[in-house]
This record gives structure tokens, sequence and C-alpha cells, in this order.
């Protein structure tokens, strides 16, 4: 049976920390700010945007919500961006994904401010990650590799195989196993032979979203296998992209769902909030 890796517990330690940070900073009248945008009534999305204005509150940080109706236009929501943009207030930004039909998520991405892009999803922080001088790390990857390092689990001269390519998770969770000195192969919906390539994996990250689509012969006996997928299985029960159950046996070290990589998103918007405050702040 797997180590299993306990994305709670990791995830309250780096929140420990933010709080302890947020009250440095409130002894000089400084306190981070962070704007949510939900619009429309996506349940998914919903339980994602409650969680982290709860996050929010742990931690000591101002939280606004804009929780706007799926009919609002592309010309509203840019200037409800362009509103925070501006406000001293608000230090960090973040547009809940996916958008309602209609509206155009990359325009909106691109209107907000890179110094208030705690997502590090506009293409001025893509790039920066990219060459490897940042200030924010997108969320769900820097949530996998922190817990890589809080278990004392080595990347460098890893085989690590990420499976889907998504500008959320795949593309920038390949660039963050890369500047650890992983040898990393991106796989996708079109790639051959699916299967022998996961097996070559040290590390396999699945980030496919599709439950149980992991299955335990995909595996390298040994492996650490992290799991990014948020599903529904056929009893519409929460799971993962990995079918966890036979995995476990197989695997070094898993990470569960839920209670894996889930919350460490949520820590690391709440260290990339604290950070977009300290640089707005100049401390
Ligand atoms: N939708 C799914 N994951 C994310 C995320 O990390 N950030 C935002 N803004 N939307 C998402």
């Amino acid at each position: 049976m797997a180590l299993i890796i306990d994305g709670k517990k990791v995830s309250a330690e780096v929140k420990e920390q933010v709080r302890l940070e947020t009250l440095e900073l409130a002894k000089k009248g400084i306190k981070p700010g962070l704007a949510v945008i939900i619009v429309g009534d996506d349940p998914a999305s919903r339980v994602y945007v409650n969680n982290k204005k709860k996050a929010c509150e742990a931690v000591g940080f101002l939280s606004r919500e804009y929780a706007l109706p799926a009919t609002t236009t592309q010309e509203e929501l840019l200037s409800l961006v362009e509103e925070l943009n501006n406000d001293k207030e608000i230090n960090g930004i973040l547009c809940q994904l996916p958008l309602p039909k209609g509206l155009d998520e990359k325009a909106v991405i691109e209107a907000i401010s890179p110094l208030k892009d705690v997502d590090a999803f506009h293409a001025i922080n893509v790039g920066k990650i990219m060459i490897g001088d940042y200030d924010f790390l997108p969320c769900t990857p820097a949530g996998v590799m922190e817990m890589l390092h809080s278990y004392k689990i080595p990347v460098e001269g890893k085989n690590c195989v990420v499976i889907g390519r998504s500008n959320i998770v795949g593309k920038p969770m390949a660039m963050l196993l890369l500047h650890e000195n992983g040898t990393v192969t991106v796989t996708h919906s079109r790639t051959k032979n699916l299967a022998d390539v996961t097996r070559e994996a040290d590390i396999l990250v699945a980030a496919i979203g599709k439950p149980k689509f992991v299955t335990a012969d995909m595996v390298k006996e040994g492996a650490v296998v992290i799991d990014v997928g948020m599903d529904r299985d056929e009893n519409g029960k929460l799971c993962g992209d990995v079918d966890f159950e036979n995995v476990k046996d197989k695997c070094s070290a898993i990470t569960p769902v839920p209670g894996g990589v889930g919350p460490m998103t949520i820590a690391v918007l709440m260290k990339n909030t604290l950070k977009a405050c300290k640089i707005q702040n100049n401390c």
C-alpha cells in the first residue's frame, strides 16, 4: 500500500505560514485583499469559490466576491476587472473559469493587471514562468510541487509524465517539473500508445478530467502518482482521474481525491495573494 499524500495537511501548513505573515503585515496597517469573480451558476465553480472565500477569511485576508448572472456581457465583465485593477484594497483578482458561453475567457484574463493576476494565467506571467523569472506560479501545478517538496520526493533526473496539456494545469505543470530538472513528457488525447509512455513515469501527473482514467496497468511499480482530477464516478461520487483503489497497491505514493491536490490549489492562491500584496506595497 502506497504512502497517501495528505494535501489537507500540507495545505494547512502553507496557510498557517500565510496567516502568520498576514499578522505581521497587519502591524503596518496592510491587509491583503482578493476579489473573486464568478459568472453564472455552475455548481462546481460555486464550491471552488466558496472554498477560496473561506481560506481568505482563515488567513486574515479581505475577501470580496462578485457573483454575476450568466447574462453578463463581455463589456460589463471587462469594466468590473478594470475597476478592480484600480482598487487599492484589492491585491489579487481571480475570475473563476470556465465562463458561460459567449464570454471571451482570453480577453478577461488579459484584462487583469499582471500584478494582480494571482492565477498566473496572464500571458506576461506565463512567459515569466517559461523563462524561470516569475512572481506568481499557477496555483494547481505549484500546489503539486509543494506537496512533492513537503514529502521530500525528488524530481531531478526522474521521468515525469503529465497527462493533459491545458493552459491551467498540464503545460505549466510540465514547466515546473522541468525547472526542477525532471525529464518531462507531456501526453494528450492524440498520444499514441499512452500506456507505454505512462509506464515509464517515475512521477505521473494525471490532469485529464476523466474519472478513473489512469488504471493500474498504466502505472510503473513504485511510481509517484499525482491526481489533479475532480470528477464524478458512475454513482455521482467525487473521484479523480486515477483509479485510486487499484493504483494505490502498485505505486509508492499517491494523492487522494478529495484531500490531495484540491486543498493545495487554494493554499497557493493564498500565497500568491500575499505576495501580490507585498509587491504592491513594496514590502
Ligand atoms: N477553474 C478551474 N481551476 C481554476 C483555477 O485555478 N483558477 C480559475 N480562475 N478558474 C479555475
